[in-house]
């Protein structure tokens, strides 16, 4: 089967290499992909919110199937794309429709869609330049802290937690009337404040049945033992001991089910990946976002313990037929450390050289390049996050360990990664 993977990231670069081991894959292409896919596949410079030139490829390179990594696509509409042009209709499509997608690209639309399907989620109200004094009042109303967010997609930057009624009131006033976040934040959602422990629940659905995939955790703050600025994840841990077999089953029972059955009632197309951004409070789960897509640092951890052939999983998808297929997971533990560029999340240099991206990790570990390019014949930086080191263990301590160790093989200039990722289940 030819496939053309869409993005660029360690999460394309775990999924690269699982759809490279399947038996049906031949060949794959990653566009724009990164130095680490290109030893997987074939690497095509296309810029991925240009949809007519994905198209074009398609119909030039006859792909069978499109597997879309980021969110940006899909809620722009792509599948919608190649759903209403007859030369691409019949290409295996994995990802949900644009209206599928508005559970990441709405958070209003998210929040109402949990409403209509009781599904458990904060108290909320929406808020626009048409109530705004209405919503001040409100905000001043509200017990602390107070969670802001912006509706629309804000580049992982659109939700902002307020510890008090001034910080608060200046920052609504900053996305609503000075467009913090442009059309993102002409809505704004105002959220009850949660306290409880994160788990990222992932499900592949075909809009009927659903599988879920082993779930992760992930780690946000850029500093040791979780302190400091938001990131795009500096690493993940899958399994997660906290999800029992019994809070687990809440989570199908009370989020997975009703969202999967609810996305079918209204009649939305959906077949890809639903991520779920749970929130643990006294052992009862919550949903704090919805996301179109894997995540990422989570697919680093989740994809290398999925024992099934991914293409085999998408082929389901695309056809309605999940519910034949069983999820084979590995038991062992999963951990990936994120390196990270000097600076980041705040600014930071590009262009670094990498070394050491061609040692033998051994059985027990894989790299995956995110921010990198080649130039020269060498691999540079290119972004904040540069690569993560995957290793397999018998339990988190020994899996991060073994990544740790991986990583010293590994160098670049201003190079930083936490070494507590998976501390509080050692
Ligand atoms: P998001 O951009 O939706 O992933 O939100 C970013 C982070 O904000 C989440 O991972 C949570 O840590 C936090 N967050 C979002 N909503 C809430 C909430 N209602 N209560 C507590 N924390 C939240
Ligand atoms: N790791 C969180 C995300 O991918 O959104």
């Amino acid at each position: 089967m030819r496939i053309l993977l869409l993005g660029s990231g360690g999460r394309e670069h775990a999924l690269a290499w699982k759809i490279n081991q399947s038996v049906w894959t031949n060949p794959l292409y990653i566009a724009p992909g990164n130095p680490g896919t290109a030893r997987l596949g074939k690497n095509v410079a296309i810029d991925i919110s240009d949809f007519d030139a994905i198209g074009k490829f398609c119909i030039d390179e006859k792909i069978e199937m499109v597997v879309v990594g980021p969110e940006e696509p899909l809620v722009n509409g792509l599948c919608d794309y190649f759903n209403e042009k007859e030369e691409l209709q019949n290409i295996y499509f994995v990802g949900p429709s644009k209206q599928g997608a508005m559970l990441e690209g709405s958070k209003a639309f998210a929040k109402a869609f949990m409403q209509r399907h009781n599904i458990p989620t904060a108290g909320y109200r929406e808020f626009t330049l048409e109530n705004y004094e209405e919503g001040v009042a409100y905000l001043q109303e509200h017990s602390l802290p107070i969670v802001l967010k912006a509706d629309g997609l804000a580049a992982g930057k659109g939700v902002v937690i307020c510890h008090n009624h001034v910080e608060a009131i200046a920052e609504f006033e900053l996305m609503i009337q000075q467009s913090k976040f442009g059309d993102a934040s002409k809505k704004v959602v105002v959220e009850e404040f949660l306290e409880g422990i994160e788990l990222s629940v992932f499900a592949l659905t075909d809009g009927q049945h659903y599988i879920l995939l082993p779930e992760a955790k992930d780690y946000k703050r850029i500093g040791e033992g979780d302190t400091g600025l938001n990131t795009g994840g500096m690493g993940a841990v899958s399994p997660v001991p906290f999800a029992t077999a019994d809070f687990m089953k809440k989570v199908e029972e009370q989020v997975v089910k009703p969202t999967i059955n609810g996305l079918y009632e209204e009649k939305i197309n959906y077949k890809g990946f639903v991520f779920f951004g749970l929130i643990s409070v006294n052992d009862d789960p919550y949903v704090i976002e919805y996301n179109c897509r894997m995540g990422d640092p989570e697919t680093e951890v989740v994809i290398p313990r999925l024992k099934n052939d991914i293409v085999d999983l998408f082929v389901a998808t695309f056809n309605g037929e999940l519910d034949k297929v069983e999820l084979r997971a590995d038991p062992r533990s999963a951990v990936t450390v994120m390196a990270v560029s000097k600076g980041y999340p705040l600014a930071y240099q590009k262009g670094v050289e990498i070394k050491g991206l061609n040692e033998n990790f051994g059985k027990s570990s894989l790299l995956f390049q995110a921010g990198t390019k080649e130039k020269d014949g060498t691999i540079v930086t290119n972004g904040g996050r540069v690569l993560c080191i995957t290793s397999y263990g018998e339990n988190i301590d020994e899996a991060v360990n073994t990544s740790l160790d991986m990583l010293s093989y590994v160098q670049f200039d201003g190079m930083y990664y936490r070494n507590d990722i998976g501390y509080e289940f050692k």
